[in-house]
């Protein structure tokens, strides 16, 4: 039978842009209703995250609340009573898996007309998409924004009891609520939120419209977060925000990501990460952190996104190249050992030969020690997209090999470098490839792969790099202190 469909709210990306003045913290306590324990008791739920870890963090807390009703995590799709897809649309391509695995549902459903599929994440804050969805992808059940995530077991409540397609997506960025369920994916690392949203507005970016402007959580919550944390056993923790750095800014005078960072590290925590952050935002405070804290890990991703000023103007990234140089040198100079990757974006609109070459020279400068490359993709709504661009895919495919080429040269020269040396391995498991090796990450982050007894799982341990590959290492164990 054809459901009919339910809109309570469809995004709106003008709406998202605005800031609310004043963020109310709300505790979020689970109170599952009757019906839906009684409903979804015993059944098995399937979570597809695609996109960044922000997503990876809301899909373990949309697992936590799916385990308040008592229900199983099942890594089989086809075994699935209800099925999440956790989406992001950075890029088109990210869009178009999306779009590919919800096509291959349809016969999953239309096997088992029971089978619940719901549709979140990023993608949907976008209203062309949700429009899309609701007209070609009937398989489609629920469908809720980034901001509802709170409001997940009420919605889905109401797409069951009333049988309809729902469509529930708050677009401004709303209060934060504190949900302490969570079914984390990992026993060892755990990311913990320091802020949602972004207040950057990149030219080329989506994030904030689809995340919303910034807010910071408080930092009792954030600091009570990572004991509990402790005290179950996890040895890494990496703090995330879309920006870092700017913490606490809507929230404090006097407290920034410097404080922050230092009271996480403060904790005992055995390893501290932290993503991402932003060069216009980093501090001297911050660096002299890092620098006197052994547990905060010697690894900054740090996106410079391009080497050319005018392109780096027009992406409203508001550093100059020689801004972000300067801020390199200095992290390199105050922190031994450092290693540093980046994001950048090839083929930005009406990006020329110089300007791309501009880019080739600060990376051949900085000389990072991992990296993601792009290809510009327009997003819908966002100022870049507006922009006519003389630059044909052609050139731009051109541009992103030569560049991926100059960076493995770099990455690879920088892991030789690293034989001979003895790392700190946070052991996480058994390399996919071969079940006699155990494989882990350096402080640096860089997968190290070495022979060990699995009883290593879980601990710390010294390992001597005896062979470099350009993304991994291969080493053997020194001791298991
Ligand atoms: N807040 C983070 C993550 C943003 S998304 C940050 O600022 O780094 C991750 C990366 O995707 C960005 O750093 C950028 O390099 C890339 N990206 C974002 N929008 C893009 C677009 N429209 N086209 C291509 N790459 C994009
Ligand atoms: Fe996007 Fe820029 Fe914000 Fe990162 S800092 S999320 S690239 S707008
Ligand atoms: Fe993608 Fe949303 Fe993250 S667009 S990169 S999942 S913030």
């Amino acid at each position: 039978m054809k459901k009919e469909i339910k809109i309570e709210k469809l995004p709106d990306l003008k709406k998202a842009r605005e800031k609310k003045e004043h963020i109310e913290y709300f505790e979020y306590l689970v109170k599952p209703s009757e019906f839906l324990l009684n409903f979804f008791d015993g059944k098995k739920y399937y979570i597809r995250t695609y996109g960044c870890q922000a997503n990876m963090r809301d899909s373990e807390t949309l697992a936590g609340l799916l385990e308040c009703l008592k229900m199983n995590k099942t890594e089989v799709v086809d075994d699935a009573d209800l099925i999440i897809l956790n989406t992001c649309c950075v890029r088109e391509n990210a869009e178009d898996k999306v779009f590919g695995e919800i096509g291959a549902l349809k016969a999953l459903k239309n096997k088992n007309p029971n089978l619940l599929i719901v549709v979140c994440g990023c993608m949907v804050e976008q209203t062309h998409i949700v429009n899309k969805l609701l007209d070609t992808y009937k398989q489609v059940d629920l469908i809720f924004g980034t901001h509802d995530i709170y409001n997940f077991l009420n919605l889905l409540e109401q797409t069951v009891k009333e049988n309809v397609r729902l469509v529930d997506v708050t677009s401004s960025a709303g209060d934060v609520y504190e949900i302490s369920q969570s079914a984390r994916d990992d026993k060892f690392k755990a990311f913990v939120n320091v802020s949602y949203g972004c207040d950057k507005f990149c030219s080329y970016c989506i994030v904030p419209y689809t995340r919303g402007r910034e807010r910071s959580r408080r930092k009792e919550d954030i600091l009570c977060e990572v004991n509990r944390l402790l005290e179950k056993g996890y040895l890494e923790i990496t703090l995330l925000g879309q920006n870092v750095n700017s913490y606490g800014k809507d929230l404090y005078e006097d407290y920034d990501f410097s404080n922050l960072l230092e009271d996480v590290a403060k904790t005992g925590v055995k390893r501290l990460r932290f993503l991402t952050s932003h060069p216009w935002d980093f501090n001297d405070k911050m660096i002299d952190v890092i620098s006197k804290y052994d547990n905060i890990m010697k690894y900054i991703h740090l996106p410079v996104q391009s080497g050319s000023d005018s392109i780096l103007r027009s992406m409203n990234r508001r550093y100059t190249s020689k801004q972000y140089l300067d801020l390199v040198n200095k992290l390199k100079e105050k922190i031994p050992n450092l290693a540093l990757s980046t994001d950048i974006i090839v083929g930005f609109p009406n990006e020329s030969d110089e300007e791309f070459e501009d880019t080739i020279k600060l990376v051949k400068e900085v000389k990072y020690d991992s990296a993601f490359t792009f290809i510009y993709s327009p997003r819908v709504g966002t100022p870049a997209a507006k922009i006519k661009d003389n630059v044909t895919s052609k050139e731009k495919s051109i541009r992103f090999t030569r560049l991926v080429k100059e960076l493995e040269k770099i990455i690879e020269e920088k892991s030789n470098a690293m034989v001979g040396k003895v790392f700190d391995v946070l052991v996480e498991g058994v390399s996919k490839k071969n079940s006699d090796v155990l494989s882990g990450y350096n402080q640096n982050n860089k997968l190290v792969n070495f022979k060990g007894d699995p009883s290593l799982i879980g601990k710390i341990v010294n390992v001597k790099i005896i062979e470099s590959h350009t993304y991994s290492l291969i080493g053997e164990l020194v001791s298991d202190d």
